[in-house]
This record gives structure tokens, C-alpha cells and sequence, in this order.
């Protein structure tokens, strides 16, 4: 599983380079199965999530060659409608094969991916929505057999703006015939993205970061190779600056685009950090400790992330003064908690609600990482910490984050990784 040994109280300096997005590249790569061609993608993270999306696709008959950001896949070839339930559980954002299947094949057998280490995780929106567009589900013994006969495009409203499930939405409806609106979808760039590379394809979907994504269906051929480059990371990014807001840091981010992650600066500027934008470049300087910020609240795009919660807190830990976090997204998403406070922090949970009292510093411990920004936080600790950290289980951090050890030594942090 792995370990990262990092050495307290250092400085950050120096440029990091984001990768491509996580969030982006999943649901990119698992809808290259709605048409059999060839497919060039750029800009595509070097990450566990992916390396697992594209066994999914090999196994499935496609083919799916990686180096340094870029991904040939060539989905001529798929094979089968079953998706490996292995690979399902362990990388929870398969689920969206469920809609791009779907559209190829007209059947998918796909497990329920269950519950994962931030929380219950259910897809009762993906399959309201899929059902409401004609699609027949079963399910048995925690296997979805998905079948459809007639699709027709019609009118989805969205209890809640869900990320998966505007895209298995997307997905499945961009191919059947008629026009497909979904109200209240989830407004993330990375929605944005899909339906950019969905267009890109041929496919007819408009409106997507808005209040409603308009989707003309059309069955398309199989014919011309398409080539898409996916966006950049903005949690990434988004976990640098959070670093460089904790310890003393002049850090210059390259390959992001400022207006993805605005949320994310704005808590950051209230809270003291110098940012600016020069020729594209976001450059963090940080010279003492931050103020702490009295209240944040998670939510869905364009509100702060949660994906940024576990480091913000981190962040926090050491800020001058109390800060309030509440958790809307996720209902389990302070696994974290317990190894900040083994390394001082001063942190109380009352259900979603997190109280964290800002203290001087932080001491180093043998954490554990729970999940992969919980995971990150843990770093970000560590960064400021008096002592060296060590930190188990850092598995979970390297199934999203591109060369995160390679990144920081690069800013000056003196870190390692052991197998002990
Ligand atoms: C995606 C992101 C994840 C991010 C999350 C919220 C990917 C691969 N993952 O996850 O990093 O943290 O968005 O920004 O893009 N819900 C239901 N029923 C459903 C679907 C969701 O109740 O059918 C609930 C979830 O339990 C959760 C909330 O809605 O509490 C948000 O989930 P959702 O937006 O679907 O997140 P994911 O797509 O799983």
C-alpha cells in the first residue's frame, strides 16, 4: 500500500505543472464505447483511476495504449456488454460505462459499485433518469442487467445537480432518437468537457453549466477517428495552492485555467494567501500564517468543493483563529479528522459540521491515509508539521494524484516513498 516519509517545516518554491483532470478523463474515456472508432486523447492524468479505466476497456475487447498524458483507444472491438465486476468495485466512477454500453449495445450487466470510503453512494438518480429514457433495469444479488427496446428522448428533472448521474444521462441519451432535456444537472467544467468531447464526436448536446443540458439525439457512424484534449485538474490545482497556503511558499501553478477553480482562490485570498495570474500562470505567495475563515460551506459546482474540504481543513488546522466547515455533498467525509487531531490539530465533528480551532503547529505522527483527499490533507499536515511524518496507505492518494511525490520534491519538499 505503501508509505510517504515527509519532513516537517518546510518552504514551497517553485513551478508545478497540473495534470490533466480526474473527473474529466473518467467519464471521457468510459464514453469512447458509444461509437467503435479510434480515439486520441491528450492531457490524460497518470493516475491509478485511469490505468484501471483502461483494463476495464481492454478487457472488454477494446484496445488502449498510454504514455505520458496521451491515451490511444481504439473501441472497434468491444466484445461484450459485461463489465468486470473486480475492476467495478474498485474504481467507483465505472458506473458510467453504464450509459455509454448502453448506447452501443442496447443491454450492459454491471455491479452495483456500493458504498466506498466517503460514504453510502448511491445511484438511484443514474437509474430514475435512465429509466425515465426507456431503459429496463434489474437487479439481483447487487448485479444491474440493463436492457432497452425503445428509447425516446424525453424531459429528466434532477432531485439533486449529481455529477454521475448527469453524465450517465448524457451518455446514454445523446444516441436515441428525439430531444432529451436534463434540468438541474451538475454544472462542473468537467460536464462542460463531456459535452465538448460528446460534440467533438458528432453528437448534438448544448447547454451543459447551465440550469438545463438540451441533448439532440442521432445515431452516428462509426467512421472518423476523433481526437480531444481533456481539461486540467482544478482540484489539483486546488491541493497545491492549499499546500502553499500553509507554510511559508512562493509557488508559480502552470496548466490551469483560473476561472475552473474561482471558488477554491477566493477562500484562499480571505484567507491571506497573494494570488495572481501573469501570461496564464497562477502564482500563490504565502509569507506567515493564514487567517482562518469562519465559515464554508461545500456544495456543488460553482459552490467550494468537497473535494477540497479534507484539505482545506488541513489548511485550517494551523490558521489564526476557528473555522467552520460544513459538509453538504458527502455524508462521511471526515476520515481525516482522526489523523489530524494524532498530529494536534484542534478539530471537533458534530454530524457534518467540523469546528477547527487554528494551533500554532502541528507535530508529526504514523498516520493512516482513508481516502484520497483525506489522503492529500494528510500531506498538506505533514508540510508544516514539526518532526517527519510518516504516512500509510498513500495507495489512495496515487489513485488521483499525478505524480504527487515526484511534484513536491519539485517545490522543495524533501519526501519520499517506502514499501516498508
Ligand atoms: C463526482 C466526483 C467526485 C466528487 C463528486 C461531488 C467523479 C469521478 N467523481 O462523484 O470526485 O466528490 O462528484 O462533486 O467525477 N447521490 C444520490 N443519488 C445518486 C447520485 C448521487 O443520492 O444517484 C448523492 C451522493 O450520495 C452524494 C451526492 O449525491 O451525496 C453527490 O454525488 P455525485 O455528484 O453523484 O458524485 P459522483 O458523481 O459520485
Amino acid at each position: 500500500m505503501g508509505s510517504f516519509i515527509i519532513e516537517g517545516r518546510n518552504s514551497l518554491e517553485g513551478i508545478v505543472d497540473i495534470g490533466g483532470s480526474k473527473n474529466a478523463a473518467l467519464p471521457v474515456l468510459a464514453s469512447t464505447v458509444i461509437n467503435g472508432r479510434e480515439y486520441l486523447l491528450e492531457n490524460v492524468p497518470d493516475i491509478e483511476d485511469v490505468r484501471d479505466m483502461l483494463e476495464i476497456l481492454e478487457i472488454m475487447g477494446c484496445t488502449a495504449q498510454y504514455d505520458n498524458g496521451v491515451a490511444l483507444i481504439d473501441t472497434r472491438g468491444l466484445n461484450t456488454s459485461q463489465v468486470p465486476e473486480r475492476l467495478v468495485k474498485r474504481i467507483r466512477s465505472s458506473i458510467i460505462l453504464m450509459g455509454a454500453i448502453l448506447q452501443r449495445t442496447g443491454n450492459v450487466e454491471i455491479s452495483y459499485p456500493g458504498g466506498c470510503e466517503i460514504g453510502l453512494r448511491p445511484i438511484d438518480l443514474h437509474l430514475k433518469g435512465l429509466r425515465k429514457l426507456g431503459v429496463e433495469i434489474h437487479e439481483k444479488n447487487g448485479l444491474l442487467s440493463c436492457s432497452v427496446a425503445e428509447p425516446t428522448g424525453c424531459e429528466i428533472q434532477l432531485d439533486y445537480p449529481s455529477v454521475g448521474a448527469t453524465e450517465n444521462i448524457m451518455l446514454f441519451a445523446v444516441g436515441i432518437p428525439g430531444k432529451s432535456v436534463i434540468y438541474n444537472p451538475a454544472k462542473e467544467p468537467e460536464i462542460v468537457d463531456l459535452q465538448n468531447f460528446l460534440n467533438k464526436c458528432g453528437y448534438c448536446v448544448n447547454g451543459a453549466g447551465t440550469g438545463s443540458i438540451v441533448i439532440e439525439g442521432k445515431k452516428l457512424k462509426n467512421t472518423d477517428s476523433v481526437e480531444y484534449k481533456i481539461i486540467s485538474d482544478r482540484i489539483e490545482a486546488g491541493t497545491y495552492l492549499s499546500a502553499a497556503s500553509s507554510i511559508k511558499s512562493k509557488i508559480y501553478i502552470r496548466n490551469i485555467e483560473k476561472s475552473h477553480f474561482k471558488s477554491i482562490i477566493s477562500i484562499y485570498e480571505d484567507a491571506g494567501c497573494e494570488i495572481r495570474e501573469t501570461h496564464g500562470i497562477i502564482v500563490i505567495e504565502n509569507k506567515g500564517r493564514i487567517r482562518a475563515i469562519e465559515k464554508v460551506t461545500t456544495q456543488p459546482y460553482p459552490g467550494f468543493p468537497t473535494d477540497m474540504q479534507a484539505q482545506f481543513m488541513a489548511s485550517m488546522a494551523t490558521a489564526d483563529g476557528i473555522t467552520i466547515i460544513e459538509e453538504t455533498v458527502f455524508d462521511s467525509r471526515y476520515k481525516h479528522v482522526p489523523e489530524l487531531q494524532k498530529m494536534g490539530a484542534n478539530i471537533t465533528t458534530i454530524g457534518r459540521v467540523a469546528v477547527i480551532e487554528g494551533v500554532d503547529r502541528l507535530y508529526s505522527a504514523e498516520v493512516e491515509a482513508k481516502d484520497l483527499r483525506g489522503g492529500a490533507a494528510l500531506v498538506i499536515a505533514a508540510l508544516g508539521a514539526e518532526g517527519t511524518t510518516k504516512i500509510n496507505n498513500v495507495y489512495h492518494i496515487n489513485r488521483g494524484y499525478e505524480k504527487f511525490l515526484y511534484k513536491l520534491q519539485n517545490l522543495g519538499v524533501i519526501i519520499t516513498e517506502t514499501n516498508e
